[in-house]
């Protein structure tokens, strides 16, 4: 299957679509556009000009490093592209020499996220979170 990986210029509207899919909560155009520029990088792969996978980082950019909104489109999972895509941002995070990557796994997906090098924190030092606004009922 031929596809294009493009890196940093995702365009906020196919983010949105392909944002959709993931039945996360939604925001606005411009919370998305903000994010989406804000970032420290980002990774999408297009299939006939359709933005099918995406993942981004935040980071400080020297020590630690947050991988967020992983999101391959349904007809598109199970054929290799969030491993590319995770692949994408480990190699530029170890390029930048950034050494700790965290990141919230989705339910179920664990498993993949193993599959790409991460561990699970221990159950006495957990990863924790405070929703300030309520928003995220459900997220990856
Ligand atoms: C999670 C997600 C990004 C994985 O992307 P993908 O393109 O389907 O994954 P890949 O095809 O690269 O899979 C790589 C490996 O992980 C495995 N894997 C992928 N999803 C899995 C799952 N949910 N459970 C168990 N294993 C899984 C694959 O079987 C494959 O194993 P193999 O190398 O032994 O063949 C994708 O399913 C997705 O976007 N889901 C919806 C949004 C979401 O929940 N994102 C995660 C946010 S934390």
């Amino acid at each position: 299957m031929e596809y294009k990986v493009v890196e940093n210029s995702i365009d906020v509207e196919d983010f949105i679509e392909l944002y959709k899919t993931s039945g996360w909560c939604l925001f606005s155009t411009e919370v998305f556009s903000k994010a989406l520029k804000n970032s420290y990088f980002s990774v999408g792969i297009y299939i006939n000009n359709k933005l099918i996978g995406f993942g981004r980082v935040i980071s400080d950019g020297a020590m630690y490093a947050w991988v967020q909104d992983m999101i391959i489109h349904p007809e598109y999972q199970q054929k290799g592209f969030g491993t590319i895509v995770v692949k994408r941002i480990l190699d530029k995070l170890r390029k930048d020499g950034i050494p700790f990557v965290g990141l919230f796994s989705a339910e179920g997906k664990k498993e993949f996220y193993f599959k790409n090098g991460f561990r699970e924190r221990p159950e006495n030092a957990p990863g924790m979170y405070i929703d300030l606004f309520e928003k995220y009922k459900s997220i990856g």
